[in-house]
């Protein structure tokens, strides 16, 4: 065991402490239960239990009475693969449940009127692999010939509502996109391009280790958010946004405002890496970018990778006010505002992956 599980064990014992003591309480921690562990498994009863559950398609765990991992069948293997045989329940889960659950775990599991039981949510997450959401409840066991009132162990299920809960979120979202696309002259497939060639840069970052952020879940994210960086020209109006030629000075302040109104209308949605990318991705490097004039790492990453793909979109595609350029004419633009306009380490990025960038741009061409 490392140094951080035994840290984490440490804490556990003092928060197990914090723990009121309640009537028909049992030890969950600090007691040898090495006899019991083997009667377990060995049990007819959970034999059976064990042989029926192996290939269930639900995640099922059994666990000692001090939740020490004792069996776990092939679908929870798949979803935890280093949650291993001898772990602790709570010393693995530790930092995704936070003390208050754990705290709430630890009452429930010993309390008769709760019937030793404990229901909730858990967020797993690893820097590697997408976030887990899964609804888990676990339930004493009790063995008549142990004699006992007390549980002598947990089964524990782990129902993944990762998908459902991640398509209620994007289904929030797609709502206001769709309204906005009725609004906006960027047609075609720009937003899905601005999608695509994000997450090919996060992706890129994140094997390249240039910024501890991006994890998996950013990657997720981006592939899907970067879209939403103009969804805030539902409060431009039409005869600007849709003007042949260059805007005049006060039409370009109300251009600007495009970008607080997006932040505007996403503040209140769940993922906060949507009002960032809105409110900031046409700041630039140097600090010559607006709504703010933000420089550097001052502006959320989310919207530096974004500008990129943005800028390279635009200059490829049609607009009522220009000609497209070509692939290596968009590149060349791009290096220019290496460290001016762009993050030196994403602009940077994308020249590395430009074929990647080439070919989405042809993949998903307008019509
Ligand atoms: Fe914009
Ligand atoms: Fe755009």
């Amino acid at each position: 065991m490392n140094q951080e599980n035994n840290n984490e064990i440490e804490e556990l014992s003092e928060l197990q402490e914090l723990v009121p003591e309640e009537s028909n309480a049992i030890e969950l921690i600090g007691k040898d239960s090495a006899d019991e562990k083997g009667f377990l498994l060995e049990n007819p009863c959970t034999k059976g239990w064990l042989q029926s559950f192996e290939a269930h398609s639900m995640p099922w765990i059994l666990l000692d009475r001090k939740l020490n991992l004792l069996w776990r069948n092939r679908a929870h293997e798949a979803l935890y693969p280093d949650f291993r045989p001898g772990d602790n329940f709570i010393a693995y889960f530790y930092k995704y449940l936070g003390e208050e659950e754990i705290s709430k775990i630890y009452r429930s599991l010993r309390s008769k009127e709760q019937g030793f039981s404990y229901q909730g949510r858990l967020e797993y997450k690893t820097v590697e692999r997408a976030k887990i959401i899964a609804n888990i409840t676990l339930s004493p066991l009790f063995l008549e010939v142990m004699g006992k009132e007390e549980p002598v162990g947990f089964a524990c299920h782990f129902d993944d509502v990762t998908s459902d809960i991640q398509n209620i979120l994007r289904q929030t979202f797609k709502s206001l996109l769709e309204a906005s696309k009725l609004k906006d002259n960027d047609t075609g497939n720009h937003i899905e391009r601005v999608n695509a060639y994000s997450s090919l840069l996060a992706e890129y970052l994140f094997r390249k280790h240039s910024f501890p952020q991006i994890d998996q879940d950013f990657i997720n994210d981006i592939g899907f958010l970067a879209a939403m960086h103009d969804v805030g020209k539902i409060g431009t109006p039409d005869d600007i946004l849709n003007k042949k030629g260059p805007l005049e000075p006060w039409e370009w302040d109300i251009m600007k405002e495009h970008t607080k109104n997006g932040a505007f209308l996403l503040s209140t949605y769940p993922n906060p890496m949507a009002k960032e990318i809105a409110l900031a991705h046409h700041e630039k490097w140097d600090g010559t970018g607006y709504p703010y004039g933000l420089a550097e790492e001052m502006i959320p990453l989310s919207a530096r990778i974004v500008a990129v793909s943005d800028v390279y979109d635009a200059l490829r595609s049609k607009r009522s006010y220009k000609e497209p350029i070509s692939h290596e004419g968009a590149m060349n633009i791009l290096k220019k505002g290496i460290g001016t306009h762009f993050d030196p380490r994403i602009g940077e990025a994308a020249l590395q992956v430009q074929k990647n960038f080439e070919d989405i741009y042809s993949r998903l061409a307008d019509p």
